[in-house]
């Protein structure tokens, strides 16, 4: 079923760090973003963290991290049962939304040169790879270093 039009996205708030450790527990196996670190950015302003949830159902989410004109996409993940159904697509784009909102004119991130999902998902959304660190995850994978200009 396709579930496009029917994100509710919004921003976490502290009552959702457990739902947020446990989605990011499951979704990577190593570099994970701790609950102690989603406790700290969603105590602090120059983080962003949006949710998906349809009816409770916690689908996905995103964190951006905002750097003077520029905003980084520090994590994201769709839970393993909502993928292929648009849902980082849409945190996507809503994370774009609330970069400019916040007068950023650029989204940057890194990401696993083997992660073929993620790639896929940053390109078609008009990312491209402006670089890359050799050896940046805890496993010895390099990564791309991708960015997305935003418009106007
Ligand atoms: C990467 C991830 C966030 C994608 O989430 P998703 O909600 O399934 O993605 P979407 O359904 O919005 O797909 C958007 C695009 O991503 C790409 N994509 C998603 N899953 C893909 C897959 N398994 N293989 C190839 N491309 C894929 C496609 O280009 C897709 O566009 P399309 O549907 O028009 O073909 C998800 O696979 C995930 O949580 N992975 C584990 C955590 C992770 O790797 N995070 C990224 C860290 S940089």
């Amino acid at each position: 079923m396709d579930m496009q039009g029917t994100a509710l996205i919004r921003n976490a708030s502290m009552d959702d760090v457990e739902t947020l450790a446990a989605l990011e527990e499951a979704s990577f196996s190593g570099d994970r973003v701790s609950r102690r670190s989603f406790r700290y950015l969603l105590s602090r302003g120059k983080s962003l963290t949006l949710l998906d949830a349809l009816a409770g159902n916690t689908r996905g989410y995103l964190t951006l991290l905002f750097r003077a004109k520029r905003a980084r996409v520090y994590t994201i993940a769709t839970a393993a049962a909502w993928r292929g159904h648009g849902v980082a697509a849409q945190l996507v784009r809503a994370a774009e939304q609330a970069a400019l909102a916040r007068g950023c004119t650029a989204l940057y991130l890194e990401v696993r040169k083997d992660n073929v999902a993620s790639i896929a998902l940053f390109a078609g959304n008009g990312y491209r790879v402006f670089g890359e660190y050799e050896a940046y995850y805890d496993d010895g994978m390099d990564a791309w270093r991708m960015e997305k200009t935003l418009p106007e």
